[in-house]
């Protein structure tokens, strides 16, 4: 999903792989199902592989402190914390998270007093975000859907706040299909709340030695997929992985605003980070007092996320 997981595109006819017994070594082997053109299932199939295998990872990572949410019922997530400012008050609002993973975001939501559902098309996430959730006593339930099946699962005009981001549109083909979906489950006057990584961001090449910040990837939203081939994760762990292969999609902020004003939604807020949550540009960043990471030199020069905010027209 970001930057730094992005070691070796597999632009290519056949399909790379990273043998388990050469970590590191890539060699280029055909893989029967995972390929450019694709049918538009497989995406899905090969996606959740990916984030099934890292969720119990990433929810023993220290990154994620699942730990300290445990022991401190007034602890928030350092993205929640982030969006506090331009959240405001949600107390008393029914929210759905969307792409919620291990649940850390969607409780720190249940703790400022909104009534939460978590969306996950991940079993093993949602399991720990259920696991989560329990040892909090915190009011949140979690639901496994595809987003683009959302509605049909909770209900049209169900929500007065769609919650979503930190890595979640990436993963999804159709912006326009997404933006869709938001405004459907939202009822008149509902809020969406996105912080995201900026498409700026996600088409940089890879860091590279010489620390110039190269475009290399897709700004724009294409029909094909961009694939990759990373073992890594985005967070400290020591775990091993074996499902190696994404497909990813960028979407232009205009395309993303387009989208939503198209599907029925007002904008009321677009703001662009010159930081994001995690470390996108490993060796070319630091990490400041608010948790969040900047590039050392010149961080203005690149937004890395955005939060945009809408609600639906009455
Ligand atoms: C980087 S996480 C989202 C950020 C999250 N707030 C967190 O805790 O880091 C991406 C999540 O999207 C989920 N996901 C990816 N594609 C999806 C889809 N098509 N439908 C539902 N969930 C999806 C993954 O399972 C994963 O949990």
């Amino acid at each position: 999903m970001a930057p730094q997981l992005r070691r070796a595109p597999a632009d290519l006819p056949l399909l790379i792989s990273v043998p388990a017994d050469l970590p590191g070594h890539i060699s280029v082997v055909p893989r029967p199902g995972v390929c450019h053109g694709c049918a538009m299932d497989d995406y899905r199939q090969v996606n959740r592989a990916n984030w099934d295998e890292r969720a119990p990872a990433h929810a023993n990572s220290p990154d994620y402190e699942v730990e300290q949410s445990t022991a401190d019922p007034a602890f928030l997530s350092s993205v929640v914390r982030f969006d506090l400012p331009l959240l405001g008050d949600i107390s008393g609002l029914r929210g759905v998270h969307l792409q919620c993973h291990i649940g850390t975001d969607t409780i720190s939501l249940a703790r400022l007093g909104a009534s939460m559902t978590g969306l996950d098309f991940s079993e093993p996430a949602l399991a720990q975000a259920r696991q989560l959730a329990e040892r909090t006593g915190a009011d949140a339930t979690f639901v496994q859907a595809d987003v683009y099946d959302a509605v049909s699962i909770l209900g049209a005009g169900a929500f007065d706040l769609v919650f979503t981001g930190i890595g979640a549109l990436c993963w999804l083909p159709s912006v326009r299909r997404w933006a869709k979906e938001v405004t459907a489950l939202l009822r008149p006057g509902g809020r969406l709340f996105i912080r995201d990584g900026h498409p700026m961001l996600w088409a940089l090449s890879d860091v590279r030695e010489d620390g110039l910040l190269v475009v290399d990837n897709p700004y724009f939203e294409r029909e094909e997929p961009t694939v990759w081939d990373e073992g890594g994760t985005y967070v400290r762990t020591d775990a091993v992985f074996t499902h190696t292969i994404t497909h990813e999609w960028n979407h232009g902020l205009g395309e993303t605003v387009t989208s939503l004003m198209n599907a029925g939604m007002q904008l009321t807020g677009l703001a662009e980070h010159d930081s994001a949550p995690w470390d996108a540009l490993p060796g070319q960043t630091e990490r400041t007092s608010d948790g969040e990471w900047r590039l050392t030199d010149r961080p203005w020069r690149l937004p890395q996320t955005f939060t945009l905010q809408a609600v639906k027209r009455g």
